[in-house]
């Protein structure tokens, strides 16, 4: 008997991203984004209630988006993957909720999908992908972590952030230079016009053993360097490129310290961060001079997506999971409460 073959649809909606994408046997199929970004920008940040209102306006047309294609209708899904936690509680209900609906209109599974499996499991959909086990870094506005990745489900925390997550602290640091929101990319932008020889920002948590971070300690260093020169063009683009160096050394510092750590060659980067131009280029060449390979998402999926979500909910429904009736959504949720659906 021919094997019946497997589509899942995937549904992000944890923070400012409305995602949704289809992935089946032969790859990502569609994938539709819709950004909240402008909306936002007007608050200099995520309006939590905004966001979710965002969200169940803009999922339908999504859905409908992903099935224009003639030759795939919902008939042909195997599930609904949606992005259950960590996230904005009213924003993860509102993709949940859909995607809870549709799957038991379709009568088809429905799967929860924890984000930041999903980030890390996002370069797994280029037709390079790495394979396991290797090191995670991600990095994104909520998260610094580095795990070790054994296979789809087996994750161990190696190092966290103690305070602000990688992204946030390019956030704050680019709201206190009035670059705007969304604060990484555009203090990126910024720091392209930089002297990298006139401020040098502390490296901080590398000078004792341990693969924890601390980046709050950058944001306070950059405030007081602004407040001790004149804010001009130049001092900030000079400040905004001190930041972003210390940022990226720091990580590809932590990094190489995990892969000696663990024996491992292998470095996944993924998360908003991992979109960094500084960032890849200093891990690059960490990775040259130890023979390590690094593994990067596409440029849009470094950043929310519904691909990810999809595809990380195709590979646990290939391993038999799926939800019970209750609708529900973590807010908070670590990864390392995360179940390898082997063992569920
Ligand atoms: O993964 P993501 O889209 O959402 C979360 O799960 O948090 O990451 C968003 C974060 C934001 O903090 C944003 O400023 C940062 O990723 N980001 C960047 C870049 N692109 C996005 N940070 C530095 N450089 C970038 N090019
Ligand atoms: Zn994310």
């Amino acid at each position: 008997m021919a094997q019946r073959s497997t589509l899942v649809l995937g549904i992000e909606t944890s923070c400012d991203e409305t995602g949704v994408a289809l992935y089946g046997d032969n790859g990502l199929i569609a994938d539709t984004l819709y950004s909240q970004v402008d909306m936002h920008a007007e608050y200099g940040g995520v309006v939590p209630e905004l966001a979710s209102r965002d969200h169940v306006r803009k999922l339908i047309p999504l859905v409908q988006q992903c099935f224009s294609d003639p030759g795939i209708t919902p008939k042909d899904l195997s599930g609904v993957a949606y992005t259950a936690g960590p996230g904005l509680v009213g924003a993860l209900f509102a993709g949940a909720s859909v995607a809870r609906s549709l799957a038991y209109g379709w009568s088809i599974p429905s799967i929860g999908v924890h984000h930041m499996e999903g980030h890390l499991l996002a370069p797994m959909l280029e037709v390079n992908a790495p394979s396991f086990p290797f090191i995670a870094l991600l990095v994104s506005g909520g998260h610094t972590q580095l795990i070790k990745v054994t296979e789809v489900g087996q994750y161990k925390l190696l190092g966290e952030s103690l305070d602000d997550a990688a992204g946030e602290a390019f956030d704050k640091t680019a709201k206190l230079l009035n670059l705007g929101y969304p604060g990484g990319p555009a203090l990126a932008a910024c720091a392209e016009q930089g002297d990298s020889s006139r401020f040098t920002f502390p490296r901080p948590m590398t000078n004792r053993p341990g693969l924890d971070f601390s980046f709050s300690g950058l944001k306070t260093f950059a405030l007081t360097t602004s407040q001790k020169n004149e804010l001009d063009e130049q001092t900030r683009a000079d400040i905004a490129r001190a930041f972003e160096d210390a940022v990226a050394d720091t990580l590809t510092i932590k990094c190489k310290r995990a892969l000696a750590q663990t024996g491992l060659s292998t470095l996944v980067v993924a998360g908003g961060v991992s979109a960094n131009r500084r960032l890849r280029n200093t891990l690059n060449k960490m990775c040259d001079e130890t023979n390590a390979r690094v593994f990067y998402p596409r440029h849009e999926f470094c950043t929310d997506n519904g691909a990810m979500i999809a595809y990380a909910g195709y590979q646990r429904l290939l391993l038999g999971e799926h939800d019970k009736l209750s609708i529900q959504v973590r807010p908070r949720w670590p990864l390392s409460e995360l179940n390898s659906p082997k063992t569920n």
